[in-house]
């Protein structure tokens, strides 16, 4: 086991799935547990993740030093580069220019933390803090044109860097986490999807006992790996819900309903609440009302559902009645992150439906068996438990659907309009052989007008931007340099074949700065 103490860093997680990448076990831990947990979890080595804190901060984020001297190696992440020196006699100051983004480092002494590594790494930096002197017993191992870049103190087996390691900007970053964990720790490479498949299944079991479980379908990957997981440890005690939420896709709620039962054979109840919704979004403008009306709803939908089979479930098996009491879902790590810190201080980004939008008075008990898994991991878990391709390769959807990629307010009449844009966008993507190579590829209906011709008529009609982006994780993302052909052919589909639309552009914002939603 790698132990990853979280510092409050947007990529902790990362750290994780870097290193299961090479199949190695690791679990994240807050900062501040207590040394003995950590201890017995014997690890063969511990991993200090970044922060949004200064060391000076007031409530900067603490861990006991004592994990230093613990006698198994140590890697310290930008703030636990910070934290190392800081604790052990060197100096932290404010960085004279705050250094985020892309960086080169230059290699200035031999360690096996950088062994096979080129003597110039390609590198990315996010941090407004630096060492300034070195505690005693460190050398230098690396360095920025400005600034400290790696240390390590060899003898006390404790390596540290100020970049990240573990995103997938700094090109060399997996060589290094697999210099430290295998090489350094002496990890062994273990842990495999099927070890995923197996303890999941065995948790899920024990949890929920002779219990019941209800499941929120939306058609994505995310749900319905979630779901034929928990099917497994509990066949057919889970019944799925797929509801409607009028913000779908264009025929969505009738092909999902037929994929789930035929190919997935779970056991689904489909319901149409779009009115509801639609009438609870009317007048909302602002995009984290929207997610938060929408999540509340969605809630209150499945309580009203599962209450029907509470109902069912009393009637046939009185005793089973009190024991309906879970609600599994498909989180992801990215969606956790981005709404709230698990452990520590990150920043709240957005409310990801699932998460930020669950009311406090929520009837139902959790599982969320992906939790701790980015998306390509859970198509590689999806695969391994044999689900079909058209499943598994889909693109991410985001629980608010369409909602939040109409900008201003919902209405029936906007959803059907881009319901039409967004059709054209994903079958011409489809058709020039895109649909797998690109993360997502969508189209946003802005709340703007503008003046065209059509006809030799005078149009006045909405904007369509069409957003396609490359990303490994969700977490960051290049928008996608699609080539002028497509973006020609979906242009002029749009334009002539949905009405309302008279003019089409494309979004060329990467993540950082922009979201990949617009909302
Ligand atoms: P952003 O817009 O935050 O999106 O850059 C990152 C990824 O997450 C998806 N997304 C969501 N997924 N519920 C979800 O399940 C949500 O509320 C949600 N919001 C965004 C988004 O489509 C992208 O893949």
């Amino acid at each position: 086991t790698i132990v990853i103490l979280d510092f409050g860093s947007q990529y902790t997680q990362l750290i994780a799935r870097r290193i299961r990448e090479f199949n190695v076990f690791s679990v994240v831990l807050p900062c501040t547990v207590p040394i003995e947990q950590v201890k017995k979890l014997n690890p063969k080595g511990v991993i200090l993740s970044g922060g949004p804190c200064s060391v000076y901060d007031a409530d900067a984020p603490d861990a006991d030093v004592g994990l230093l001297a613990m006698g198994v190696p140590v890697l310290g992440i930008c703030y636990g580069l910070q934290f190392i020196v800081h604790h052990l006699g060197g100096k932290v100051v404010g960085a004279a220019a705050r250094e985020y983004g892309h960086a080169e480092v230059t290699v200035v002494a031999e360690t096996p933390l950088f062994r096979g590594l080129p003597g110039s790494l390609d590198v990315w930096m996010s941090h407004g803090d630096e060492a300034e002197e070195l505690p005693v017993g460190f050398h230098l191992t690396a360095k920025t044109s400005n600034a400290v870049a790696g240390i390590a103190d060899e003898e006390r087996g404790i390596w540290a860097v100020q970049f990240h390691p573990e995103v997938a900007h700094t090109r060399q970053g997996m060589e290094l986490l697999k210099n430290f964990c295998l090489d350094i720790c002496g990890a062994k490479q273990d842990w495999t999807p099927e070890h995923f498949i197996q303890s999941t299944v065995e948790r899920v079991r024990e949890q929920v006992g002779t219990g019941h479980a209800i499941c929120g379908l939306s058609g994505g990957v995310d749900s319905s790996v979630a779901a034929v997981l928990v099917a497994r440890a509990i066949g057919d005690r889970l019944t799925c819900i797929f509801v409607d939420n009028g913000v779908l896709r264009k025929d969505e709620f009738q092909k999902v309903q037929t994929t789930m039962r035929e190919q997935l054979g779970l056991n689904v109840v489909a319901v149409d609440s779009s009115q509801r919704f639609l009438e609870k979004l009317a007048g909302v403008t602002d995009p984290e009302q929207k997610r938060k009306v929408i999540g509340n709803e969605f809630i209150a939908v499945f309580d009203d559902e599962a209450k029907k089979i509470f109902e069912a479930q009393k009637d046939s098996q009185p005793s089973a009645a009190e024991e309906i009491a879970w609600l599994v879902q498909g989180t992801l790590y990215p969606d956790v992150i981005e709404s709230s810190s698990v452990h520590g201080p990150s920043h709240t980004i957005k409310s990801h439906h699932n998460v930020g939008g669950l009311p406090a008075n929520m009837k139902l008990k959790l599982i969320e068996p992906l939790r701790d898994l980015f998306k390509d991991e859970v198509r590689r878990i999806g695969r391994d438990l044999g689900m079909p391709d058209d499943i598994i390769e889909r693109q991410p959807f985001p629980g608010p659907g369409l909602a939040v990629r109409i900008l201003g307010e919902v209405t029936a009449e906007r959803v059907a309009i881009l319901q039409e844009a967004d059709q054209i966008v994903v079958d011409e993507i489809k058709k020039a052989g895109l649909y797998r190579k690109v993360w997502q590829s969508f189209a946003v209906l802005l709340p703007v007008k503008s003046v065209g011709v059509m006809g030799d008529q005078r149009t006045y009609a909405n904007t369509c931007a069409v957003r396609a982006v490359e990303s490994e994780d969700g977490m960051t993302a290049d928008w996608a340099p699609l080539p002028y052909e497509v973006l020609r052919t979906i242009s002029s589909r749009i334009v002539s074949e949905v009405r309302g639309i008279n003019r089409v552009v494309y979004d060329i914002t990467s993540k950082p700065p922009g979201t990949i939603e617009w909302e």
